[in-house]
């Protein structure tokens, strides 16, 4: 996608004031979403940097499922789901990881070969816990993390002390 393409999709994402709590400028990605050629260039840039490096793709429950099958199909690669605990319909691998006052746990199916390449796709990088989660399960699973992309990475959360390197499309 060109640079303008990929600045008018940033500009699609509204920042909603104190949601889901006071304090807090949510990020709203539906409005890039419902643009067809926003979501199409978001798509391509999250893909670009990964080109014949992955076989399947990996996107975390919710939103970032929106991203990863669409980066999936257009990338012509599987769709594999990271979902929260207790939503799979069959045993999974599961992994606890902290957040700012609780845990979380997220799940995957062992649905990978060993050594799947696997694409990890999200919306956004914060304090980068249930990235670094997600690329622990694929690796305990015997799959290779290709890449880890996500459309925005919150900078001053320093998610990528925990993740490692991440190609964010947008950055605030
Ligand atoms: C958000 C976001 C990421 C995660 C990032 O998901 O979609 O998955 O938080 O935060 P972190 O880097 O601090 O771990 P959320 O748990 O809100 O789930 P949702 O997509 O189901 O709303």
């Amino acid at each position: 996608p060109s640079a303008a393409d990929l600045a008018r999709a940033e500009s699609l994402i509204a920042i909603v004031p104190d949601f889901p709590t006071p304090g807090i400028n949510f990020r709203d990605i539906t409005p890039l979403l419902a643009d067809a050629d926003a979501f199409r260039a978001v798509i391509d840039g999250l893909l670009a940097p990964f080109e014949g490096t992955y076989d399947v793709v990996a996107g975390i429950e919710a939103r970032g499922f929106l991203l990863a099958a669409a980066a999936a199909v257009a990338g012509h690669a599987g769709l594999v789901p990271i979902r929260k605990a207790g939503k799979l319909p069959r045993p999974a691998a599961s992994v606890d990881y902290a957040l700012e006052y609780a845990t979380a746990t997220i799940e995957m199916h062992d649905d990978i070969a060993p050594g799947t390449r696997v694409l990890l796709i999200d919306d956004v990088l914060a304090t980068g816990g249930t990235i670094a989660a997600a690329q622990g399960l694929v690796e305990r699973l015997g799959g290779t993390v290709a890449g880890t992309a996500v459309l925005l990475e919150l900078t001053a959360l320093g998610g990528r002390a925990l993740t490692g390197d991440v190609h964010a499309l947008f950055t605030v």
